[in-house]
């Protein structure tokens, strides 16, 4: 099996993490929950919350060795066979695939269309929009037939040829244009705007459904609770600084939601538009407001709209690892036998996702008032990864030897840090998630 270098993990972790998550979801779900204080909760969850399950999965992954099932059954004390069933959490990252893949193609969809002209009215993009997701049906099989295509492509090189290649060209392409529209966005007279809305806390707009956004958004960011960083981890070379490593990649995703907040939100205050848009806010909003600015507004549509794809690439072949790995190991599958299931499997999901919101098949595909798509989203975002996450910190807080980990910890760290770790992984986080979860279901 062949392994990252310690760069190579890094810049493979992160750009799993860094993908529409931080682009397009982080500045919709900040304007929905009106600016600084979700950004502060947003910000705490991820360093109490998000990075201990991070630390949690690097650790089970690099210590395991193998996929996520066999991972959990080599390092219980009692090596119960049992804990196999924690390998659920690679179908939900198949299933994530399925509909990121359907937004990937939207994307491809407005890199596309922003060379010829950008939509000049509100209702004429929002329009456009509309029209795309339940009218081309055509079109959007075509753009996640390219997108699916391309992740098959690359993931089916293994992790060294495909995956560390890619991002190692993707990361730093994403970072210069990320770079770039930030410049650009400091020359607008709302940037300062910007700045103050996403750093001014104003706690009247914080209720329980702002928590568990924020919560929600952590896990998904960090690519938490799908058994991905565990995969990712288990390419790691066992002497590699898991700590370190783990806080790079939470540093560097933490980074890229901020700036894209504030290129976004700059654009849109310098529009007079408002930041409350939802998830219409970067395909209606955006377009807009570029279509202002002449041809220099293509250039920018265009550079953000690749820029969003880049990112949204490399957490897309991130996705399909785990289950790679799975079919690899446990059913001694070729990585390629294992890349054309699996490809199968999220490429036909992803049609039905996206026909689930169409006009013509709309109303087949709805099932409880959602449809597929929707609840795509819903199960694993809302139940599936939070479910992985609490079972990952149980794991590891009451079934792994402690003072294996306290040694883990040891070597890298102090034992400040390995108990406050320790603290969290055992009581607080899964305490916490489950309150969440419970009161998101209606329970409490
Ligand atoms: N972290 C990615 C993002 O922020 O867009 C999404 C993601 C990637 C979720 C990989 C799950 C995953 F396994
Ligand atoms: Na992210």
């Amino acid at each position: 099996m062949n392994k990252f270098s310690r760069i190579g993990f890094i810049l493979a972790a992160a750009g799993s993490a860094v993908g529409l998550g931080n682009v397009w979801k982080f500045p919709y779900v900040t304007g929905e929950y009106g600016g600084g204080a979700f950004v502060l909760i947003y910000l705490l969850a991820i360093l109490f919350i998000g990075l201990t399950v991070f630390i949690a999965e690097t650790i089970i992954g690099q210590n395991g060795q193998a996929d996520v099932s066999s991972s959990f059954i080599n390092l219980s004390k009692t090596k119960n066979e049992n804990w196999k069933f924690a390998g659920f959490m690679i179908i939900t990252a198949l299933i994530i695939l399925s509909f990121y893949s359907v937004v990937l193609g939207w994307i491809l969809n407005y890199i596309i269309t922003s060379f010829s002209s950008l939509p000049t009215e509100a209702k004429i993009a929002g329009a456009n929009f509309e029209k795309l997701i339940s009218n081309d049906i055509f079109l959007l099989v075509i753009y996640h037939t390219i997108i699916a295509g391309s992740v098959i492509f690359i993931v089916i090189k293994g992790i060294k040829e495909g995956i560390e290649k890619v991002n190692f060209i993707l990361m730093p392409l994403l970072a210069l244009i990320l770079i770039g529209l930030l410049i650009y966005s400091f020359s607008l007279d709302s940037f300062s705007k910007a700045i103050s809305f996403m750093f001014t806390p104003d706690f009247s707009k914080i209720d329980g459904n702002a928590l568990l956004a924020a919560l929600g958004q952590a896990f998904f960011t960090l690519s938490l609770g799908v058994g991905t960083i565990l995969t990712y981890s288990a390419s790691l070379p066992k002497e590699t600084n898991f700590f370190k490593s783990s806080i790079y990649v939470a540093i560097l995703d933490t980074a890229i939601a901020l700036i894209a907040g504030l290129i976004i939100f700059s654009f849109l205050f310098e529009a007079g538009a408002p930041s409350t848009a939802g998830p219409g806010l970067v395909f209606i909003s955006l377009p807009v407001i570029f279509s202002a600015w002449g041809v220099w507004g293509q250039v920018i549509a265009i550079s953000f709209f690749i820029a969003l794809i880049f990112a949204g690439i490399t957490s897309a072949v991130s996705m399909i690892e785990p289950s790679l790995r799975f079919f690899i190991e446990r059913f001694k599958m070729t990585r390629i036998k294992a890349t054309i299931l699996c490809g199968s499997i999220f490429y036909i999901l992803g049609i039905i996702a996206l026909l689930s919101m169409s006009k013509t098949f709309g109303t087949e595909l709805t099932f409880f008032d959602k449809s597929v798509f929707d609840l795509m989203d819903f199960m694993t975002s809302t139940i599936m990864m939070p479910i992985a996450a609490i079972l990952t910190c149980i794991f590891l807080g009451f079934f792994v030897d402690k003072e294996f980990l306290k040694g883990k910890f040891i070597k890298h760290t102090n034992i400040f840090v390995f108990n406050s770790w320790y603290f969290l992984v055992r009581f607080i986080v899964p305490i916490a998630i489950t309150i969440l979860l419970l009161n998101k279901l209606g329970v409490i």
